[in-house]
């Protein structure tokens, strides 16, 4: 009976972890508040431009978005620790941007959104 019991809360922990693991290429639910601007698919800006391809690109990478002279001229490349940053605080990164966006404030979601923009390619 025990081991039963032992098997069935096994199971239910990876049933459970499942939504999870299964899709990572998911949007994590921290990068909704970023929809309202942003497109993931490739050409299609919107407010804000595609991030299609955004990872390890140089600032201003998408084609055909009207960038602030501030963020072209910040000569950033989105490599980890510079996303981090820009995401947690994008006015502190590049002051003068017109990302109307305060920034995310826990790292976790940092963590989670950097990993979600690592997969648009
Ligand atoms: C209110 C609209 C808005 C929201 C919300 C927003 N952004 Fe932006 N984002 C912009 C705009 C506008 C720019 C262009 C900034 C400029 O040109 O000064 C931008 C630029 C960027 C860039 C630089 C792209 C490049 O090609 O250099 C990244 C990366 C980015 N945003 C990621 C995010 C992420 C991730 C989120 C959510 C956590 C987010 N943004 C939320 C409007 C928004």
């Amino acid at each position: 009976m025990l081991t039963t019991k032992k098997l069935g809360l096994v199971l239910g922990a990876a049933l459970l972890a499942a939504p999870f693991t299964a899709s990572a290429a998911d949007a994590p639910a921290a990068f909704n508040v970023c929809k309202a601007c942003h497109k993931v698919e490739a050409g299609k800006n919107g407010v804000g431009p595609s991030l299609f391809g955004v990872f390890g690109a140089k600032a201003g990478h998408a084609e055909g978005y009207k960038y602030s002279e501030a963020h072209l001229k910040s000569g950033l490349t989105w490599d980890e620790a510079t996303l981090a940053k820009y995401l947690a605080d994008p006015k502190a990164v590049v002051p003068g941007n017109k990302m109307a966006f305060v920034g995310l404030k826990k790292p976790d979601d940092v963590t989670a959104v950097i990993a979600y923009l690592k997969t648009l390619k």
